[in-house]
């Protein structure tokens, strides 16, 4: 393929370079994927407001989230696994972020730990926190975010119990991956990604195995989440992290006005309007439907942010228009990396940028401050 124009024809090059169950494990929603696939078409019916004979000169998309300076509203969303996308992916997208100057945010569920990160880059990341059963274990976890200086803590507070992804239980996903002939198969005809990823010894749960007691092995992140995460965690728990964290808290996975209501009398920084990119509950609206009214509720205590189903600097722009502060990428970075490694991620934050310049100046509009539902058609 010639140059990489968009997240689709990034998406493509990862499809023929990484292995069925890790491409797989991307692509991938909940049960039918009716929601993953929303949170995309709902993007699409969106329609923007086209204005002319505008002066289009010195625009700026630079602006903050959560008071910290952004190139552009976008954020990488913390992934699990990303180091199975390509070797050592989350320090390779980490770099890629903080050169480009938008946040990057390490999964608890990463495949690089913390400190791996830590040592390539020189900006803080944020760090996604999933909460155990074990208290002491997640205590361990903040204490490390906090030892690594990351500027912001997300709370993913979606994911108690995994929602059920036919293609991974298909596939026998695993990290490292299993040795039978299938996986092997998959393997050897990634001839390239087999390479990266024999050059690292990072293969399997860095933030979890060493640190978790008793857990010298963890093959899959299903049985982890069963056995370990936390399905009575509640509000009040919420109250606990944050004391225990002492610095900018996000809470990742609102999709109820109520809920929302409640994330802002916890007095977090930010929450992120998520349906885990259609991860979890199937059947839920996409995240970009239930935004403005979110966005009603409680933008004026709390920033609102969202994820799921950006693909472009168009939509970007559209959640912009729609309240949201800042946003997340998940897949289009991650279809990046596994295309290209650090470069790809670089080629995917280019191409949403680009967008979305054009875009807002199509719009009428020269600084992403100013852009507003005045945009939407
Ligand atoms: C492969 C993959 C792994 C993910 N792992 C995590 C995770 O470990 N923690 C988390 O909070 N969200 C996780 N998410 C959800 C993302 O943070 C984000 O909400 C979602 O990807 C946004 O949708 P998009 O992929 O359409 O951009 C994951 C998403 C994907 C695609």
């Amino acid at each position: 393929m010639t140059k990489p124009l968009t997240i689709a024809d990034l998406k493509k090059m990862a499809q023929r370079r990484v292995p069925k169950m890790f491409f797989d494990y991307a692509d991938s929603g909940a049960w039918t994927e009716s929601t993953y696939a929303a949170n995309e078409a709902d993007f699409r019916d969106i329609k923007l407001r086209q204005r002319v004979l505008v002066d289009m000169t010195n625009r700026t998309l630079e602006t903050t989230m959560i008071g910290q300076k952004v190139s552009m509203p976008v954020a990488l969303a913390p992934t699990g696994m990303t180091g199975m996308q390509h070797a050592d992916g989350e320090m390779l997208a980490a770099r890629a972020a903080e050169e480009f100057g938008v946040p990057f945010t390490l999964s608890t569920m990463s495949i690089c730990s913390i400190e791996d990160v830590a040592s390539v880059t020189t900006k803080p990341f944020w760090f996604q926190l999933y909460v155990m059963r074990d208290r002491g274990f997640v205590l361990d976890l903040i204490n490390r975010a906090k030892a690594a200086k990351c500027s912001a803590l997300v709370l993913t507070a979606d994911l108690q119990i995994i929602g059920q992804r036919h293609k991974d239980l298909r596939n026998g996903l695993s990290a490292p991956p299993k040795l039978t002939p299938k996986h092997i198969w998959q393997m050897a005809t990634r001839p390239f990604w087999c390479m990266e990823m024999m050059k690292t010894k990072r293969r399997s749960f860095g933030n979890i195995v060493g640190h978790a007691k008793g857990l010298a092995d963890l093959p899959s992140i299903t049985t982890f989440a069963n056995e370990q995460f936390d399905p009575q965690l509640s509000w009040r728990d919420v109250a606990w992290i944050k004391e225990q964290w002492g610095g900018p808290l996000i809470i990742k996975g609102i999709l109820d006005v109520e809920d929302a209501r409640h994330a802002a009398e916890t007095g977090a920084d930010a929450i992120i309007v998520s349906n885990h990119g259609g991860r979890q509950l199937d059947g839920a609206p996409s995240s970009i439907s239930m935004l403005p009214k979110i966005v009603d509720a409680v933008a004026d205590r709390v920033e609102v942010h969202v994820d799921g189903g950006i693909r472009s600097g168009q939509d970007v722009l559209k959640a912009v228009a729609l309240g949201a502060r800042g946003t997340y990428i998940g897949r289009p970075f991650l279809y990046g990396l596994g295309a290209m490694g650090k470069d790809g991620v670089t080629r995917a934050l280019e191409i949403i940028r680009k967008e979305m310049d054009i875009t807002m100046a199509l719009c009428g509009k020269r600084d992403i401050k100013d852009v507003d539902s005045s945009i939407i058609a």
